[in-house]
């Protein structure tokens, strides 16, 4: 009988059991995704795209129409110096996540990722061979600078980075993408920037591109999509663009792979970059959502929130409970009937719960009102 290459043993799933459907009457605190609709017109567009038979193979990285107006966006909005030819739309951003990580490094290389991190990570870097270096975050769950350096060494590629970041809220500051790119540049690193959620910004700093820095163009591969943004997540639909060589190197891997996204979809991804106002409504209701969620957080005890600042989650301090975090969240699943993700399955998230304010304005309020009379 033949086996399963040994890779494959005990291969993380991240948080997924935890995403797992639960009865209608609890309150599901864990997906993280928008609680809308795909905007209308972006439905319309990819409707029309079949009507007119766009059902072909066409251009592997994507569309040149899309891969121009994708271009055009990042250098608007992060200041970037991108060209259609060096961006390549993927099955969502995690498979541009992937070919990021297989262009820049080889199989026994190290990476690091300042942790908590979102455990997909963790999981591809176990799939290509590639070790994953967890450097811890500060308090604030912003980088520390020195224990990154210190986890430096000869096997080090690449540092991956995640802001706005998903599980913690953290916004990087311009100084601190600046410090990682100066280390990044160095010791000779290649930086994956993961800025999915970039258009969710609520800190009072900006969201900032490594790839825009002095030093970063060269070594930055961005990766993005249109999942979060625009509530597109079952689209699949995602974005790597960096230098020409590592995306010379992406668009042979796309080839082999997936030859590329569905071509009835991208007429609509064009569309989805035209929907500023509806982004800008969509950051309204996660700002009252975030205000509505800190302040009932803040009301109870044992639990400690810093206000997250930027993407939609927040990664809520449980240790004042006496509970750990995996407790908390079966405890909360089933005396609360609230479901949230125990930190502990994320590395470096002990002690917490992570939370997506994504869901419904009702269902925050409603499961404040449950944790509320669990705990008090
Ligand atoms: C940090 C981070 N990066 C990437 C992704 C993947 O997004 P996509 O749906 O485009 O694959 C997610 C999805 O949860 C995420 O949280």
């Amino acid at each position: 009988m033949p086996s399963v290459p040994s890779r494959f043993t005990g291969l993380g799933v991240g948080f997924s059991p935890y995403l797992i459907k639960p009865p209608e009457d609890v309150v599901r605190w864990t997906v993280g995704e928008p609680g809308f609709d795909t905007p209308r017109p972006v439905v319309d567009a990819a409707i029309a795209s079949l009507e007119r038979g766009e059902t072909h193979y066409t251009r592997g990285p994507g569309s040149i129409e899309l891969c121009t107006k994708i271009s055009e966006q990042l250098n608007r909005l992060w200041n970037l110096t991108s060209t259609p030819e060096s961006v390549m739309v993927t099955p969502g951003a995690k498979q541009a996540l992937l070919y990021a990580m297989m262009v820049t490094m080889e199989s026994g290389d190290e990476m690091l990722v300042p942790s908590p991190a979102w455990p997909t990570y963790d999981g591809q870097a176990a799939l290509l061979g590639i070790k994953p270096v967890f450097t811890a975050t500060n308090e604030n769950f912003h980088p520390d600078l020195e224990n990154m350096r210190d986890s430096i060494t000869t096997k080090t590629r690449c540092i991956l980075i995640n802001s706005p970041n998903n599980p913690t809220g953290a916004v990087y500051t311009p100084e601190e993408i600046q410090a990682i790119v100066d280390l990044a540049v160095e010791h000779d690193l290649w930086i994956i920037s993961d800025e999915i959620y970039a258009r969710l910004v609520w800190s009072e700093w900006p969201h900032v591109s490594p790839a825009s820095l002095q030093g970063g163009k060269d070594r930055t591969l961005v990766v993005t999509g249109f999942s979060k943004s625009f509530a597109m997540t079952g689209w699949r639909l995602g974005v790597l663009s960096g230098p020409e060589d590592a995306m010379s190197a992406a668009f042979a891997c796309q080839a082999n792979a997936n030859s590329h996204v569905p071509t009835f979809l991208m007429p609509a991804a064009e569309v989805a970059l035209e929907q500023d106002e509806t982004v800008n409504e969509f950051c309204e209701h996660y700002l009252k959502r975030r205000a509505i969620l800190c302040e009932g957080i803040d009301a109870l005890p044992g639990l400690n929130l810093r206000s997250p600042e930027g993407a939609f989650y927040a990664f809520i301090d449980i240790t004042g409970t006496g509970m750990n975090a995996i407790e908390f969240a079966d405890k909360a699943l089933s005396e609360a009937r609230v479901q949230l993700i125990p930190g502990s399955l994320i590395q470096g998230g002990e002690g917490h719960v992570r939370v997506s304010y994504a869901t419904d304005e009702s269902q925050i309020i409603e499961g404040i009102k449950r944790l509320k009379s669990w705990l008090i």
